[in-house]
């Protein structure tokens, strides 16, 4: 196969960064359409970066057969519609994470993946950031013993914090990434995960009671612990890593990000993983040139959905009283955004374990 065409859907933040990448960074792919619900965005989206077709919608650039593969840059709760029908459309596909915010409908949409038989690659860039990469080379030769203790920073800045973009986002947006990096650091699965919140920064600001501050702790097969710190209200970006073994300890510092680098706005994402998104694109084209299995497969994108809901429930039900009537609001959060998460005031949590595929309510705290 020569050069892989693709269609962006979506022009957002992110679709914006891949259309960048994919035009300057990626030799074997061609930025060919970009889609977006808003024409101004997929105008000058396809204009600044070379794509010849504009579309409305997802639907209308699955339509176009000159298309091999597509970017799904829109927002996390629409990702299994759009993968579900890019597969349907004989398209392969790279995601954004998350794979979507609902179980159910991602594992549709990976049913329909397998059976289309296109390839799936879910955007956990930090699995291709040349620090944390070296970490993890560290720890699979063995050079500090089997890892007993896992710390990850993730700190956003956000400076005034205006809020979530939709509850939960803590977990289901920026905690997703930290969880899919415990699977990838330590290369083991989780048997139990408990989540504490905080709405810090949202009760300062008045903008509501979703948590803007979490720990996040799993115990995984094997014994390894990892905690996770995500805050939403950091003064710089703060990326870090420590994985402590008996025979020493891997650390991962906050790397300084050039500040001229941004157009105006804080240093963040885009200039801290600017190689990470320039090496996964090249990954997934050169997995979809020679038909080879994509590096962050749509199983790792599942799992690391399936411990945010752990996470998540594991907050909103680690109150008093909690049952039933927070796991229907939880649903209806989902669903509606900015709706029912103001009623939930967690005071404690409560760890989830896993069985089978998923993760349950833990009766006791096991030691
Ligand atoms: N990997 C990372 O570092 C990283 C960073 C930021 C965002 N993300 C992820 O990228 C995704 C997008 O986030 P964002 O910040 O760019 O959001 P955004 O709101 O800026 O952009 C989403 C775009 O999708 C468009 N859209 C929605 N439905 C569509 C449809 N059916 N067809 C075509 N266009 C449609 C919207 O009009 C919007 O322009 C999210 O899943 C987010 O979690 C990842």
């Amino acid at each position: 196969m020569g050069g892989v065409r693709i269609g962006l859907i979506g022009a957002g933040v992110m679709g914006r960064i891949h259309a960048r990448c994919l035009s300057r960074h990626v030799a074997n792919g061609e930025l060919c359409a970009v889609a977006d619900l808003d024409s101004e965005k997929a105008n000058g989206c396809a204009e600044e970066f070379g794509a010849d077709a504009v579309y409305g919608d997802h639907l209308a650039l699955l339509a176009d057969a000159s298309l091999d593969a597509v970017l799904a840059c829109t927002p996390g709760n629409t990702h299994a519609s759009v993968i579900e029908a890019a597969a349907r459309a004989g398209k392969h596909i790279f995601c954004e994470k998350p794979i979507d915010w609902d179980l159910m409908a991602a594992d549709r949409a990976l049913g329909v993946v397998e059976r289309a038989g296109v390839k799936l690659q879910i955007g956990f860039n930090r699995r291709f950031d040349p620090a944390f990469r070296a970490a993890r080379q560290a720890i699979k030769r063995g050079d500090i013993g089997r890892p007993q203790i896992v710390h990850l920073i993730s700190r956003d800045p956000a400076l005034p914090y205006t809020g979530p973009k939709a509850p939960g986002d803590l977990y289901f947006d920026s905690a997703m990434h930290d969880l899919d990096m415990v699977r990838f650091m330590i290369g083991a699965e989780a048997e139990s995960v408990m989540s504490y919140g905080s709405a810090m920064a949202a009760r300062e600001h008045g903008v509501g009671e979703d948590p803007d501050t979490a720990m996040t702790l799993l115990r995984l097969k094997g014994g390894t612990i990892a905690s996770i710190d995500n805050s939403r209200r950091s003064v710089v970006y703060d990326q870090r890593a420590e994985v402590f073994g008996p025979q020493g300890t891997v650390c991962v510092p906050n790397q300084p990000i050039d500040k001229g680098s941004a157009d105006g706005e804080l240093p963040f994402f885009a200039h801290r993983y600017l190689d990470a998104y320039i090496a996964e694109l090249n990954a997934f084209v050169e997995s979809v040139r020679k038909d080879s299995e994509p590096l962050v497969t749509g199983n790792d994108g599942r799992a690391a959905l399936v411990l945010a809901i752990a996470a998540f429930r594991s907050y909103v039900e680690g109150r008093p009283g909690a049952g039933q009537r927070d796991r229907l609001a939880h649903r209806a959060a989902i669903r509606r955004p900015g709706s029912l998460l103001r009623a939930l005031r967690p005071s404690r949590a409560v760890p989830y374990e896993a069985r089978g595929r998923r993760f349950r309510l833990a009766r006791r705290v096991s030691s």
